[in-house]
């Protein structure tokens, strides 16, 4: 099987999780679009839910299925999230950001009863950190965001290139929001908790893609089948 297969999978087992009249937040990415043309299918069959999207690019491709849309200021709370990750450890504790989505979909998920994060076994790792960490911040002020954020992360063990997202044309890449991404070339991060906590006092970080205490479910599909990962407090079992 390939990747795209293993995505797919793990989509399959996602979709066992959604109940007729749900509000579902909708993730970003290659892995979250095959949850959408999923529902976009049951949708068509007759499924009532409405959701709310974590970009853009998922808008308008929720839009195009006929998917009805609706908003966190009209919904405020959601039952169900699906959403993909750029790397999960057995812990659930997830990086993500790789398609610069990271504030709105930490937004959805943490106004969401439940977090399932599906992902192709390529993205489960021992320790986060070998995937670039993306961190969102304001455009006034980068240099100084840049200094603060190398020296807050050198404190928590963490050193490596911080780089500026560019888009093809080489201009800056922006977020939904209006804002910049810092890639952080870290290769390991051993707190990850510490790491976030330090992040968070810079002013012009917005957030960063570390999703701790988040994640309920892990979905992760690969050669030997599909693993499921949970959090404590969270059975599998889909809700019938
Ligand atoms: C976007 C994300 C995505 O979930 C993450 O990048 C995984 O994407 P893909 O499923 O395409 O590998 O966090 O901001």
């Amino acid at each position: 099987m390939s990747a795209d297969e293993w995505k797919q999978a793990a989509a399959e087992h996602a979709i066992l999780h959604v109940q007729p009249g749900m509000k579902i937040g909708l993730g970003t990415g290659s892995t979250a679009a095959k949850f959408v043309d999923l529902l976009g299918q049951k949708v068509r069959a007759g499924l009532d839910i409405v959701c709310v999207p974590t970009s853009d690019a998922t808008r308008a491709q929720a839009a195009a299925l006929g998917i009805r849309l609706t908003t966190l200021e009209d919904d405020p709370l959601l039952d169900l999230t699906v959403d993909g990750a750029d790397e999960l450890d057995s812990e659930l504790r997830l990086i993500k950001g790789g398609g610069g989505a990271l504030l709105r979909e930490k937004i959805v998920a943490v106004a969401s009863s439940r977090v399932i994060i599906i992902a192709d076994h390529t993205k489960r790792v021992e320790t986060l950190g070998a995937f670039p960490l993306p961190v969102e911040v304001v455009p006034f002020g980068r240099g100084s965001t840049e200094r603060l954020i190398a020296d807050m992360a050198s404190d928590c063990g963490c050193d490596g290139s911080i780089v500026l997202r560019r888009t093809p044309d080489g201009s800056p890449f922006v977020t939904d929001n209006g804002n910049y991404i810092m890639d952080c070339h870290f290769s390991m991060i051993e707190d990850p908790e510490a790491l976030d906590d330090a992040l968070k006092l810079v002013p012009g970080v917005v957030d960063c893609g570390l999703f701790l205490g988040i994640a309920d479910i892990g979905i992760i599909a690969g050669p030997m089948g599909v693993e499921i990962l949970t959090s404590d407090d969270d059975a599998f079992e889909p809700e019938d």
